[in-house]
Order: C-alpha cells, then structure tokens, then sequence
C-alpha cells in the first residue's frame, strides 16, 4: 500500500509517486504519475520535479520556458509535450508525456548488444531531431544542452527535452557558460557570445557518436578536450570515410564536418541544415538502397543486362529506324506529313514491306517538288 507522504496530489489531479523514480538529472527528478482525470486516455504521463528552488534562476526560466512550449509545441511530435506547469512547496512541477527512455540508454544497449547505430538510422534520429528544432528557432529558444540524455524516444520518435538551461535569444546574446562540455561548442569555452549554432555543434557530436560511438577526439578531462576544441581552428575535424556505405556516399561525413567547424561564421546555420539534402530527402538512404540491390547482382547477371541494353535490334525497328534516318536525311522536317500519309496507305500492309512503300512515297514527293 502507498503511504500518503509517498504521494503529492497536485490541482487534485495529477497523483504523483515519490517513491517511483523513472529518471535524475543533474538538475531534475522525473516520478511516475497518473492524471486522475484521464484527458490523455493514450498517453502516459510523468512529473518532473525540478530540485532547485522556485526562487532560482534556472527554475525561473525552465517555468517560464516550459509554459511557452506547453501551448506552441504542440503540434511538434519531436518536442517533448508538456502538459502542465505546476507549483508545489517552491518548486516547479513539470507533468510531461512519458517517453520509454533516453538516446543514451539506446547508445549503451547497442554497445552491450556490440552493434552500432547503421548511418541511416543515425540520420534519421538526426532528421527527427532538426524537426523538432524548427520549432524552437521559430520561438528564439537556444537549448544549450542537446546530448542523447536529453533526447527521449517512444515508439520510434525522438523528441527534444530538458530546457533547464536554454533560453531565449536576445538581442546581445551574451551568456554564461553553461552545457555539457563534450557536446559544448568552442565559443561556450571562449567567446561570451554564441547563438543557435552551438545547438549545431553538439548535434555534430551526437551524429558523430551515433555512427562511430565514439567522439571525434579523444578527451580525458577537461583540460585535454579544450585543448583539442583550441586545435580545432587550425585543424577541422576529418570524419573518416572507412565504413563501406561512406565508400559509396559520403554526404553524412560531410555534413558532420560541417557542424563541427570552429567558427560559427563557417559552420552550416540551421536554415540551411533544414534543407540539406540528406534532411530533406534521405537521399543516402535512397542511395544505400541502390547498393544494397547492386551489390546482390552476381557478375554473369550483370554482364547479361549489359547484353541486353545493346542488343540487336528487331527486324521491324530496324526498318523503322532506316525509314526515318533516310526520310530526314533526304527531306528535311518532312516527318508528319509523311508519316501521317504513310500510315493512312499502310495500313493492313505487311510490315515487311514499309521500307519499300516508304521509298515509292519519297520518291513521289521529291517529284512533286521538283527537287
Ligand atoms: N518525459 C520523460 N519520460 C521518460 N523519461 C524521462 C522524461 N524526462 C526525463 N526523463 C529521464 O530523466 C532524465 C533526467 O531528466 P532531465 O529532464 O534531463 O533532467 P535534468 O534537467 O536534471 O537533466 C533524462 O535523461 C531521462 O532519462
Ligand atoms: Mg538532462
């Protein structure tokens, strides 16, 4: 049986369980919880009790920012739908749709199961991940945290969340240096002023390690890592092309470079990242698709559909085709006229003799014009 200070009952309806904990952040508690109205028969729902108090800086701005995306997001199945923004004892109560987990639990079952994450499938959590963004650049909303804790999935999608530490873009953009340091773009270590493009470079860091499992250089502490983010304006990152589906395409490790680029002047912005081809149309799918076809043709088969595209041509087109090179070689733009009496005359007429017929019709007319 539940004791009752096992229990909060917010608005008396939302009955969260203290006592059964999904998930802890470095800034959050996520409980289970039920809504006893039920407005959401289909969704399972969750509370997240943010642990500093109301009073804080950052629990000020996750209020605020949630109870924007409560009504704009919506309609954005990559963001995580809030459904409530409550206040209980000083602290903010978040009751948001429960997702089945996060991409890091996912990165680590594959490293169990020793499988990694094919390019496709990392493109597309990549794709899922841009869509969801749009609605965030829509509402000047910089994350400052992307990394695969805070990217939760259910069913196959992949939704953005945790926005403790973004903020909404002003004017001057100076801001304190906040994140996670593998997945913080160099200006969060150096520049006081950085924008939307530091979101592009930790999601350079997750497409990286989605693929290789791994981050593109190594980094024991803090000190080492800011090291090889100082390296990186003299030496970009080179992703390597050694998987075989790079062999055929290398769009992702270009578009990986891309992101990951120094200055945020030279790093693809996300405008154009949202109509990148790979986002836009999967093409390398599209592509691995063809290889995966191409690659089950055995040699001989090959060699025959070769056979057949010059193969020789029938009696029939053969005629056809003389017919025609000799009517345009002879009488230039003559083609309709002739065609369409040709066609009148031979009608029932052997095919066999066409070519024949032709030559008596060619004949006839270059008397009629004298030529
Ligand atoms: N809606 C949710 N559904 C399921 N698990 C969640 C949900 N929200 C958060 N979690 C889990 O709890 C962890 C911490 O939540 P998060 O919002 O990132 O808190 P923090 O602000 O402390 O980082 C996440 O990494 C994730 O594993
Ligand atoms: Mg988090």
């Amino acid at each position: 049986m539940i004791k009752n200070e096992e229990i909060i009952l917010l608005e008396n309806r939302y009955e969260i369980y203290l006592k059964k904990e999904i998930g802890r952040g470095q800034y959050g508690v996520i409980y289970e919880c039920q809504d006893l109205l039920n407005e959401y028969p289909d969704k399972k729902i969750c509370a997240k009790k943010i642990t500093c108090f109301l009073q804080d800086e950052k629990s000020k701005r996750e209020f605020e920012l949630m109870s924007k995306l409560k009504i704009v997001a919506k309609g954005n199945p990559n963001i995580v739908n809030v459904i409530d923004v409550l206040l209980h004892d000083e602290h903010v109560i978040l009751i948001l749709e429960r997702c089945e987990g996060d991409l890091s639990d996912l990165i680590r079952k594959r490293r169990r199961q020793q499988q990694r994450f094919t390019p496709a499938e990392a493109l597309e959590i990549i794709k899922q991940i841009t869509n969801g963004y749009k609605l965030l650049l829509e509402q000047k909303i910089i994350h400052r945290d992307l990394k695969p804790q805070n990217i939760l999935y259910v069913n196959n999608t992949y939704k953005i969340a945790d926005f403790g530490l973004a903020r909404i873009a002003d004017q001057f953009g100076i801001y304190t240096k906040l994140g996670t340091p593998r997945y913080s773009a160099p200006q969060i270590f150096w520049d006081y002023q950085y924008s939307y493009s530091a979101d592009i470079y930790s999601l350079g860091i997750i497409f990286y390690q989605l693929i290789f499992d791994s981050f593109p250089f190594d980094a024991k502490d803090l000190q080492r890592l800011k090291h090889e983010l100082f390296l990186l304006k003299y030496k970009p990152i080179k992703v390597s092309r050694d998987l075989p589906e790079f062999k055929l395409d290398d769009s992702i490790p270009n578009l990986i470079e891309q992101m990951l680029l120094y200055h945020e002047k030279d790093r693809i912005n996300w405008t154009k990242l949202f109509q990148h081809k790979l986002i836009i149309n999967n093409q390398f799918e599209t592509k691995l698709i063809n290889q995966v076809e191409t690659q089950s043709i055995n040699p001989f088969q090959e060699l025959s559909i070769q056979e057949t595209k010059i193969e020789k041509p029938s009696k029939e087109q053969n005629i056809n085709q003389q017919t025609t090179d000799f009517q345009n070689q002879i009488i230039p733009n003559t083609q309709p006229i002739i065609s369409k009496e040709i066609s009148k005359f031979v009608e029932g007429v052997d095919q066999s003799y066409l070519f024949q017929i032709f030559v008596v019709f060619i004949l006839l007319e270059l008397q009629k014009r004298k030529l």
